[in-house]
């Protein structure tokens, strides 16, 4: 009994060290997180660091609940409109010295981007392109942000991963407030939440109203991806796409050969677990139409 009690004893104060650890591990974070998520990293700030300070991010530090309502109030910040945006400290390389402006637009999203390594992927594929992560829970949010700034530093000399960054938002509530009409190329939904139960169906980030949201941000020829382990809901995804009419379907040539395809398929963290657990993966592209409607 004592013995029991002991180990029951043990296992609280294990708990309670991992959780102690976890909050200082975060709460370092957070100031380094500060100080740097919106700076220029170049040469004169890598010289004053000392080298823990390019460390990457410990991703079990970060954990959080599987699920983020998306339907409650999560006090999340969002412009009024995409003109009161400022992007230039999300892309702080890209921004012109003279007219201390940025050079370019978000032209890529990754939406509900979960740990971040499509972007990472796609960066050094799309060197031009700015690309942005749209993230709901807040530690996962934070995990990519620490993951940017660290690859940001280590590899500050070839000045890459300066054209992505992440924004912890809900993309079924604001998009319109943070993109102009037609701004966006490409929009990417990999392993969206699956929302099994048909109660909760209407959670699904696929939609009839929220695709003609998307179909307002995205440009005449743009492009959405999907890609999900779950075949209920790509049928789910095809058919609200398939019904659309601003959406046409891309055949198997445009799948065989598009670069985004192949890098989807590999470079997140859902795809990667989906890939050890040898499960199946279906994926559908599809093209933003001209503003008239199919007849
Ligand atoms: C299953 S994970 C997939 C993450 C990543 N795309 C991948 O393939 O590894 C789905 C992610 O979408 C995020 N998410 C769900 N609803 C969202 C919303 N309305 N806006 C932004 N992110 C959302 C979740 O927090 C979660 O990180």
């Amino acid at each position: 009994m004592s013995e029991e009690r002991e180990t029951r004893h043990a296992k609280r104060q294990r708990l309670q060290s991992q959780s102690e650890k976890r909050l200082q591990y975060r709460e370092e974070q957070e100031i380094k997180r500060k100080n740097l998520k919106h700076v220029k990293i170049d040469e004169n700030l890598i010289k004053d660091q000392d080298s823990n300070d390019s460390k990457l991010p410990i991703k079990r530090f970060y954990r959080q609940r599987a699920h983020s309502n998306p339907f409650s109030d999560h006090k999340l910040e969002y412009p009024r409109s995409p003109d009161q945006m400022n992007w230039s400290k999300f892309y702080p390389k890209f921004v012109d010295e003279t007219t201390g402006k940025l050079s370019k637009q978000v032209t890529i999203a990754d939406i509900g981007c979960g740990y971040g390594g499509l972007m990472i992927d796609l960066s050094p594929a799309f060197p031009n392109n700015l690309i942005l992560g749209m993230e709901i829970r807040v530690q996962v949010t934070n995990f990519v942000e620490d993951r940017i700034i660290a690859l940001r530093q280590q590899h500050f000399k070839e000045d890459k991963f300066q054209n992505i960054n992440v924004l912890r938002g809900n993309a079924m509530k604001f998009l319109p407030n943070f993109f102009q009409k037609s701004q966006l190329e490409k929009m990417f939904f990999c392993f969206p939440d699956p929302h099994f139960k048909q109660r909760k169906h209407k959670a699904r980030i696929i939609t009839n109203t929220l695709l003609s949201e998307y179909a307002y941000v995205l440009k005449e020829g743009g492009i959405i991806y999907t890609i999900t382990d779950v075949k209920d809901l790509h049928d789910w995804m095809v058919k609200h796409l398939d019904e659309h009419p601003l959406f046409e379907r891309l055949d198997e040539n445009f799948e065989k050969n598009d670069e985004c395809v192949k890098i989807m398929f590999n470079s997140t963290e859902e795809g990667k677990k989906v890939e050890r657990n040898k499960g199946d993966k279906f994926f559908k592209c599809y093209k933003r139409l001209p503003d008239h409607p199919k007849l």
